[in-house]
């Protein structure tokens, strides 16, 4: 089953404003080091009822759009990974479809999983493209989200948002997917849900780290058997994990990664130990390999993560947009391992190879001059914004090749495109 298909161009689109975390910690009389060591964030992004989740799908679909080059009349799917949905029935992917103007011969639908909803899109419009169905044509996979936990709620440091919009088709110019090399692992858990009608999150914080390191341990050993047998890694003296260039995690928030890693690691040391129990030896060993392996593996996947927050569905993919961002010419033509954790809960470990175009692509998303756009805000802003009811957007013109939610008629959104 080998089957030539991946992401062929990427692009992001993140709220306007963000709050730095230092201000926060300082005005919730909370030492700031808890934030910026203790969950490793630095800011997060601040949405206003404008920047709902199909403004910025839309924003960013159409930045991905153009990063490619594609003819909009290839696109044969739209698919939005997303857990901020805004209607019961109409599709956020059917906003999309509104706003871009794409042809009516696309099959437009939303995937839902808690953060894994991009997952299950980008892994949905990959077999539609392997399976042949799409007959030649490329998919647009979105994921778009904002997590909101309430104001001076445990979870309120990791909040934030944005979406990720890739092409996903035959022509894998950055990414090319391991096909048919996946490990999955779900189980029936309230770690993290949202009831219908509620805007905040719920969260079992502490159990929902837990819930998230099992399943990675989980979906971690059932690809690598995988892809041992595909001889993609093997065994040897370089651990399995460490034949992978860089791994990117989801990322609630940036420490989460580190916690990731040190598990995956863990899961390989432990296999070579043959059982024998992990104790404080083999921990005082591990540290400063672990420490290196993370700076190398993983730190370069968390710069934009760092500045915008916890984004549900796109976080993973903003990890990757991060890693390719800042080191794509190193990376070329190498295997990279990607986790995907939904809370309720499923999750995926897979493995792309990043391709030969991976530099011109990813230049083209312009990730530096969007974040850089960004303004940063007070508590006393962050506050009543977060106040604003999400049915009454502000009267702001949107920037020039954005979209923005512009009034709601009768259950109608409108939107505006700047
Ligand atoms: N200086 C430096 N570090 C400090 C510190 C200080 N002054 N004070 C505390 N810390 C450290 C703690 O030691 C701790 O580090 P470790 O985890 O390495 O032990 C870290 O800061 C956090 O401290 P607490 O555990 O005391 O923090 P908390 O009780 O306030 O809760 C949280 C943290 C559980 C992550 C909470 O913010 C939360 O519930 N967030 C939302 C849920 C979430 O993100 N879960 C992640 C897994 S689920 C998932 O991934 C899906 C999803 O997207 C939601």
């Amino acid at each position: 089953m080998q089957h030539r298909v991946g992401v062929e161009a990427l692009a992001l689109a993140v709220p306007h404003r963000f709050l730095d975390l230092e201000d926060l910690a300082r005005a919730r009389g909370i030492d700031p080091a808890k934030f910026t060591q203790g969950l490793g964030a630095k800011q997060m992004a601040v949405p206003d009822p404008g920047e709902d989740a199909p403004a910025l799908a839309a924003t960013a679909a159409k930045r991905a759009l153009a990063a490619s080059g594609i003819d909009v009349s290839r696109i044969g799917m739209v698919i939005v990974g997303t857990e901020t949905g805004v209607d019961h029935s109409k599709a956020v992917a059917s906003y999309v479809q509104g706003m871009l103007k794409l042809p009516r011969t696309v099959r437009t639908f939303d995937t839902q999983h808690a953060c894994y909803g991009a997952t299950a899109a980008l892994h949905t419009a990959a077999q539609w493209i392997a399976s042949g169905a799409s007959h030649g044509k490329a998919a647009l996979v979105v994921g778009a989200d904002l997590a909101r936990y309430g104001l001076k709620t445990v979870g309120e440091p990791t909040q934030g948002g944005g979406a990720v919009a890739m092409v996903v088709s035959d022509s894998p110019d950055l990414l090319e997917l391991d096909f048919g090399v996946s490990g999955v692992d779900s189980l029936d858990v309230h770690d993290f849900w949202r009831p219908v009608g509620r805007r905040e999150a719920l969260v079992d914080g502490h159990y929902s780290i837990r819930c998230y390191l099992d399943a990675l341990t989980a979906s971690y050993t059932d690809w690598k058997q995988q892809a041992l047998s595909r001889e993609l890694v093997r065994k040897g003296d370089t651990l399995v994990s460490e034949q992978l260039a860089r791994i990117a995690y989801h990322v609630p928030f940036c420490k989460m990664a580190r916690k990731a890693h040190a598990q995956l690691r863990r899961v390989d040391l432990q296999e070579r130990r043959g059982g024998k129990a992990w104790d404080e030896q083999a921990e005082a060993e591990e540290a400063p390999k672990l420490a290196a392996s993370f700076e190398t593996q993983v730190a370069p996947t968390l710069p934009i993560s760092a500045r915008v927050g916890n984004a549900y569905t796109a976080s993973l993919y903003l990890g990757i947009a991060s890693m390719l961002n800042l080191q794509a010419p190193s990376l070329v033509g190498k295997r990279v391992g990607l986790f995907s954790y939904g809370s309720g809960c499923t999750s995926e470990f897979f493995s792309a190879v990043v391709a030969d175009k991976a530099v011109a692509r990813i230049a083209a998303a312009n990730i530096e001059d969007i974040l850089a756009a960004r303004e940063r805000i007070d508590v006393e802003e962050y506050e009543r914004l977060m106040g604003l009811a999400s049915d009454a957007p502000l009267p702001t013109a949107p920037a020039p090749g954005t979209f923005r939610l512009e009034k709601i008629q009768e259950g109608r959104r409108i939107y505006a495109a700047g």
